[in-house]
């Protein structure tokens, strides 16, 4: 199938490109590298011998998108373009409603004037707020976010269910990624974020490289087995494949689905650690710092419905994920350039 890969230049959609082509489909690639690089389309077709098209465009942009539908027919979409730091979403959250909201609700227009009825959207599990019990379920009630990163994948999720409702011939999944981590085993592919990173797995790195000199524990003190948070890592690889048959569900017309991305199993910030050590032998210097605000002390999903409806698990450990990151960065010491 064509498949349009919105954001596909970007740490998910890359890895999320690779699976697809493996799988057989066609991935179209739109990305206005506000987030990425272009030399990721070169480590694509290095992995997979294939080079994805691709169009530098905003997706908000309704003439641009238009002229991609029109090109060729589009059998679904994968909608990964958004902005995501949690941070830096505080600081501008007019920048990041009018991207986040904007571009999906252009996608929309282009998908139904072209006849595309068939979407995935990265959510996250953020959406859920501080969850009513563990692990979390898909059919838990949407709670409140805390920053307008987080907010504008609620909006994103209340507008795509109105316009399911509105559009009952389309189908669309949400999926609620838990902790994507690690990099394609191939070392081509992987995350580096721009300036000081907030996530646990690329700030490792970067001290496992020497880039910085040590990670700080955001708080032991929580009422957790060793008094740090524990979350749900899932392999990005995992997730990309996710992806792929989330599309399979899609051909079956099921409507509006929605899915957590997760491994169904918690992993405390000490864990990943030990985690790291066994996956490359490299020990990583920390201090105890004080909690980060906003932390929960739990977060991990009830993985059973992607399993039933999907046939989906995730097979890879944190340890691997510890192992492929550890082996990006240290191919890409300074991230993709
Ligand atoms: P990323 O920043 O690496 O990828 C997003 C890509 O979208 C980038 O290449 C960026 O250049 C592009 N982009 C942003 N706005 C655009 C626009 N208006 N038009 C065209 N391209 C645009 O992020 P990621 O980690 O790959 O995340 C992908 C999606 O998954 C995002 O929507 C993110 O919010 C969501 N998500 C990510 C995580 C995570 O931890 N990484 C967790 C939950 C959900
Ligand atoms: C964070 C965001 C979440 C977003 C997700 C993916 C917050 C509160 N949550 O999730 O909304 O969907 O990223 O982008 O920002 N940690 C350290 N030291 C560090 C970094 C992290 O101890 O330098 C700890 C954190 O306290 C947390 C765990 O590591 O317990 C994972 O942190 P992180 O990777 O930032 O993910 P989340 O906080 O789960």
């Amino acid at each position: 199938m064509n498949i349009l890969v919105t954001g596909g230049l970007g740490f998910i959609g890359s890895h999320t490109v690779v699976e697809l082509l493996s799988a057989g489909h066609t991935p179209i690639i739109v990305d206005n590298l506000v987030n990425s690089k272009l030399e990721v389309l070169n480590r694509i077709q290095k992995i997979t011998g294939v080079r994805p098209a691709f169009t530098e465009l905003d997706v908000a942009d309704e003439a641009a998108l238009d002229k991609v539908f029109e090109k060729q027919p589009i059998d679904a979409v994968i909608h990964f373009a958004g902005l995501k730091a949690v941070g830096e979403s505080v600081g501008k959250p007019l920048e990041y409603y009018s991207n986040n909201l904007c571009s999906t609700l252009t996608l929309l227009r282009c998908m139904k004037k072209h006849g595309t009825k068939n979407l995935i959207f990265s959510s996250s599990a953020t959406v859920y707020g501080v969850p009513p019990s563990l692990p979390i379920k898909e059919e838990f009630p949407l709670g409140e976010t805390t920053n307008p990163y987080g907010t504008s994948k609620a909006m994103i999720e209340r507008i795509l269910t109105d316009f399911s409702k509105a559009n009952p011939d389309f189908n669309i999944a949400l999926l609620r990624y838990f902790n994507p981590i690690g990099a394609h085993a191939s070392g081509e592919l992987g995350e580096d974020p721009n300036g000081i990173p907030n996530n646990l797995m690329p700030y490792i790195t970067q001290v496992a490289v020497g880039r910085r000199d040590h990670l700080t524990v955001f708080g032991d003190d929580y009422e957790t087995p060793d008094g740090t948070c524990v979350r749900d890592y899932i392999h990005v690889v995992d997730l990309a494949i996710g992806h792929v048959m989330t599309l399979k569900k899609l051909m079956e017309n099921p409507g509006l689905v929605i899915y957590n991305l997760g491994t169904g199993k918690g992993s405390s910030v000490f864990e990943v650690l030990a985690a790291f050590e066994k996956g490359t032998g490299v020990k990583i210097p920390y201090v105890v710092g004080p909690r980060r605000a906003g932390d929960l002390p739990f977060l991990y999903a009830n993985c059973d419905k992607a399993y039933k409806e999907l046939g989906y698990k995730a097979t890879r450990t944190v340890e691997d994920a510890c192992r492929d990151a550890y082996a990006f960065q240290k191919k890409n010491p300074n991230g993709i350039q």
